[in-house]
Parts: C-alpha cells; sequence; structure tokens
C-alpha cells in the first residue's frame, strides 16, 4: 500500500528533498503527491519540480485564515492526499484544516518538545544552556508545537556551538528522522489517546 502524502512548506524545502530521496529509493511506502507553499519564492517549489512533483504557491494575501486553509483543503482533497506532512511551514493551521485531517497532520520542529516550541528553537537552547537538544516529529493539533509526538532524536549541544553550527547539527538529524517517523507512522497507523500513540500494525 502507499499512502498520498501532501507536503506544505514556507522555506528551503530540505526535509522535503530527503523524504522524496527515500520515497525515490523505495524505502517509503508513500508518494508525495502535491507540494504547498504560501512563499513565492520557497526553495521547496524548485525541489519539487526537480522531482516532477506538481506544485503550486499559494497567495495568503487578502484572504482570512479559514478561506486560505480551504484552498490548501481543496488541492490536497484533489489529489487524494492521506497525510499532510509539514515541513517549515510557518503559518498557523485553522481549527478548520487541523478538524479535516484530524491526526493525519504531521510537523517537524527543531527542538526535543515540549522544550522550546515556537520561533528560533536554535537560539532558545544555546541561551538556555542546554546540553542536549534534538527534534521532533509530531501530530498537529490546534495548539502550536504541541500534539503527540511520534518520534524524537536528540543532538548534542557542543561547548563551542554558534547559532549556525547547532542549527546545521539538528537539520542534519531532521534529514534522516523525518522520513523514518514518517515510515513508522504509515506502517503503524497510531490511534491517538491522549498524548499517547497507541500503535495498530496493521492496514488502514
Ligand atoms: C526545519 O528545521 C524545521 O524543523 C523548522 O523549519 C525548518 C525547515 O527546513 N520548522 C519549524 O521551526 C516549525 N516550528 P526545510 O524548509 O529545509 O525543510
Amino acid at each position: 500500500m502507499t499512502t498520498s502524502l501532501g507536503v506544505i512548506s514556507s522555506g528551503r524545502g530540505e526535509n522535503l528533498r530527503y523524504i522524496l530521496h527515500e520515497e525515490r529509493a523505495g524505502r517509503l511506502p508513500a508518494r508525495v503527491r502535491i507540494v504547498l507553499t504560501d512563499q513565492p519564492d520557497a526553495g521547496a517549489l524548485r525541489i519539487a519540480k526537480e522531482f516532477c512533483v506538481p506544485c503550486h504557491f499559494i497567495d495568503p494575501s487578502n484572504h482570512r485564515r479559514e478561506e486560505y486553509d480551504q484552498k490548501l483543503i481543496a488541492h490536497l482533497e484533489a489529489e487524494g492526499v492521506e497525510l499532510v506532512v509539514l515541513t517549515g511551514y510557518m503559518r498557523i493551521l485553522s481549527s478548520l484544516f487541523v478538524r479535516r485531517y484530524k491526526d493525519r497532520i504531521l510537523n517537524i520542529h527543531p527542538a526535543l518538545l515540549p522544550s522550546f516550541r515556537g520561533m528560533d528553537a536554535f537560539s532558545q537552547a544555546l541561551e538556555y544552556g542546554v546540553k542536549w537538544t534534538g527534534t521532533t516529529v509530531h501530530i498537529v493539533d490546534e495548539d502550536v508545537d504541541h500534539g503527540p509526538i511520534v518520534y524524537q532524536r536528540p543532538v548534542p549541544v557542543l561547548e563551542n556551538d554558534t547559532h549556525d553550527s547547532l542549527k546545521a547539527r539538528i537539520q542534519r538529524a531532521e534529514h534522516k528522522a523525518y522520513p523514518h517517523a514518517i515510515k513508522m507512522f504509515i506502517e503503524g497507523w497510531p490511534k491517538v489517546q491522549g498524548r499517547k500513540l497507541v500503535w495498530q500494525r496493521e492496514e488502514k
């Protein structure tokens, strides 16, 4: 069984590249059907084109959040998307969107949640002085960087780390962690019970 993915990104799209790489290598039982972005110059658009995946810039100007999300949903539904994957999507999803894809939206955050939610998790970790940080793949609920955790990968903070060196180390970890977590998720299709996931390990 191949699961249809829809990726939404605001940024560079490097996570998308690694997901597509694993998919094309036959190591991910999934197919990225569509890439959507709210930024006209998002790197994700270029990467989608490189891999011949349909992609669209959806202009957020002059739209209320729900109207905008309805447009995203229309594209995702047209492609039969079963699992939505956020990679550096910087807009908060409306309840409408979260309810439509309830427990079927994944996000990656560059810290070990619940530490360092929100913007610039790298600076937050450096300022706090933690010795370990990392990356978290979680299910998206209506609160930011909050939903049940699917997978985490720790990353050390080194003595002389700068913002950029820590960011690069965490992002290298993300490039392995996200495809791994997506595979686990698709193969296990967990039920959400509170903050816990109950893995089913059977067909959807
Ligand atoms: C990733 O580091 C991801 O964790 C972060 O944006 C980057 C996207 O990189 N997401 C967040 O901070 C969301 N809270 P990419 O565009 O190269 O995949």
